[in-house]
């Protein structure tokens, strides 16, 4: 079975789950980071998984742009979807909702909400005022749900079969 993950990231918490799903493998599985590489082709993967972060209540857009450019191709892949973000409950689902589109959610086998991080040490000073005014943090937090991305995994590779 060969797999690839697709991710995109912008202070390290959706690569550190990308990471952490590709050391679940028994396998190489390759790792694209859309911000600095293209995309191989993909006909020589059977499973796909594609990650991305939340920002302002969007995903990344090269993530976006990907996803409506490959939509058919996804739907005859071992499809999976994550994302990483800070909101809860509701919130957090809409947020999902809104990234990907929704023939690739029904799609899915795995669907992964990871949580987040606050990592202030690598925000950029606009983004750490931004934190501050909006949601009042101004300290680094680590809300990363490990049962979750462990989960994804287990489903997207056929762990739990094995
Ligand atoms: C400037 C900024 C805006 C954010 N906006 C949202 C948001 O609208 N919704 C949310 O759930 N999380 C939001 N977050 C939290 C991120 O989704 C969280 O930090 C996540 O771990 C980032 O993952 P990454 O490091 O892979 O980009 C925001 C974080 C930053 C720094």
């Amino acid at each position: 079975m060969s797999a690839i993950i697709i991710y995109m990231s912008l202070h390290g918490c959706a690569e550190k789950a990308a990471l952490k799903l590709r050391d679940m493998h028994w396998d190489d599985v390759d790792l694209v980071n859309l911000k600095v590489q293209d995309p191989p082709p993909l006909d020589d993967y059977d499973t796909v998984i594609i990650g991305g972060s939340i920002h302002s209540g969007e995903i990344q857009g090269r993530i976006r742009k990907f996803c409506r450019e490959h939509e058919w191709v996804l739907i005859t892949k071992r499809l999976g979807l994550y994302l990483c973000h800070m909101q809860e409950g509701e919130a957090a689902t809409r947020q999902f909702h809104e990234a990907f589109p929704q023939q690739l959610r029904n799609h899915a086998v795995a669907k992964g909400l990871f949580g987040g991080e606050f990592n202030l040490e690598k925000m950029l000073p606009h983004e750490k005022s931004l934190m501050k005014k909006a949601v009042g943090i101004d300290h680094s937090i680590e809300n990363v749900n490990t049962k979750a991305i462990e989960g994804f995994g287990k489903v997207i590779f056929h762990l739990d079969k094995t």
